[in-house]
């Protein structure tokens, strides 16, 4: 990720491949000078064109890095509520975020906020759109200059997108500080003289500035201790429930979308491999991958998960990708990849879905 994601909207990073679907580019910098006198459509615009329902939908999404495919085919959409995405390092929930914030275009499938194709919107639609959909990243000094002040950094992401005088922006600082639970006097401070969880505020707070639609929170917990994780959690729990929020939370970690979101994802090696209500992903997984999560969630205050000691086997180039670790595989998950399917209210890609809902043992079988 680039130190400044409002400046990287500027320079979405298009896949290599020449292959690559030569869809329009995503607008110009927020720092852009021929975008910074654009009017920003007001808020009354933007609900007009964009119904609440699903602000941001992405279908049969590929992406790629020069030739190398890494997520293969994915369809989930974002509105209201919270929605999560999780998978272990590597599989591929970075790169569809990016995908998602109009950083890095489909090799193929389509991406839509509101009605329209990311591809095809016009100045307008991406400064709107640039608005609309705010990142937060796993380290709040990847969103800070570490040469600003909070209140620079603050008052840089509130002049992009409205005309303010000073005076009305150091009101909306200092609110805005006030709302992510820090004391107004850090403005004055620089990034390296805050907490990792202070940063993060900051982050929040940039990323509230500009009165988003929605967020798209990349491990926003996972490089804070654990006591500050569950205190941003509450804090993005709270904000986005007051500003009426639609959030995609991206985690490796099924626990910590277990009160944040209601619907999740769970991708491996680039593919969802299980949808559905949070909830039964963590009661009654589908898939033995789902299950290899849940049954890996830290818990606070409890023992930490007890660790594998081996190097987990890659992603099987034929079949079921996460056959090489299932313990439930057999020839029919070597020959066959396992198409999505709907079982019991959810949407699960595994030749033995049932069996794992009915609690087939986990013991080896033949591959
Ligand atoms: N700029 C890039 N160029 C080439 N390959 C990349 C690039 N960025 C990521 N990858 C590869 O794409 C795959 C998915 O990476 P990605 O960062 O999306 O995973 P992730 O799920 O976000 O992992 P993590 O949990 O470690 O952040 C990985 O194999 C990674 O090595
Ligand atoms: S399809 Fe087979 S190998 Fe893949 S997760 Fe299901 S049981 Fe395991
Ligand atoms: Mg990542």
């Amino acid at each position: 990720m680039t130190e400044r994601p409002g400046d990287d909207l500027s320079s979405p990073l298009v896949p290599s491949d020449p292959t690559a679907r030569a869809t329009t580019a995503p607008g110009p910098a927020a720092s852009d000078p021929t975008a910074a006198d654009e009017t920003v459509p007001g808020t009354a615009a933007v609900d007009a064109a964009v119904p609440r329902g699903a602000m941001l939908r992405a279908d049969g999404v590929t992406l790629a890095y020069g030739s190398t495919v890494v997520v293969h085919d994915v369809a989930l959409a974002v509105g209201d509520g919270g929605v999560g995405l999780i998978g272990e390092s590597g599989s591929g929930k970075t790169t569809l975020a990016r995908a998602l914030l109009g950083l890095l275009r489909p090799h193929s499938g389509t991406i839509r906020y509101g009605s329209r194709d990311l591809g095809s919107l016009d100045r307008k639609g991406r400064a709107e759109f640039r608005r609309a959909v705010q990142p937060v990243f796993q380290d709040g000094s990847e969103a800070l200059d570490p040469r600003m002040t909070v209140e620079a950094s603050i008052s840089e992401a509130l002049t992009t997108h409205h005309r303010m005088d000073r005076a009305a922006r150091r009101a909306r600082v200092t609110s805005l500080l006030e709302d992510v639970g820090l004391d107004p006097a850090v403005a004055v401070r620089k990034p390296h003289q805050m907490s990792g969880g202070q940063r993060q505020r900051v982050a929040i707070a940039r990323a509230l500035a500009v009165e988003p639609r929605l967020l798209v929170l990349d491990e926003p917990t996972s490089a804070l201790d654990v006591t500050v994780q569950a205190r941003i959690l509450d804090l993005l729990e709270r904000l986005a429930a007051e500003h009426g929020l639609g959030y995609l939370l991206i985690t490796h970690n099924l626990g910590v979308v277990d009160r944040l979101c209601d619907t999740s994802h769970v991708l491996f090696a680039g593919r969802v491999v299980e949808s559905g209500s949070t909830r039964d992903l963590l009661t009654r997984p589908a898939h033995p991958y789902t299950l290899a999560l849940r049954d890996a969630v830290p818990r606070l205050g409890g023992k930490p998960p007890r660790p594998s000691g081996r190097t987990e086997a890659a992603p099987a180039a034929s079949g079921c990708p996460f056959r090489l670790r299932c313990p439930l595989a057999t020839d029919v998950c070597r020959d066959q990849p396992p198409a999505a399917r709907e079982v019991e209210g959810r949407r699960v890609a595994c030749h033995r879905a049932e069996e794992v809902l009915a609690g087939v043992p986990n013991r080896p079988v033949s591959r």
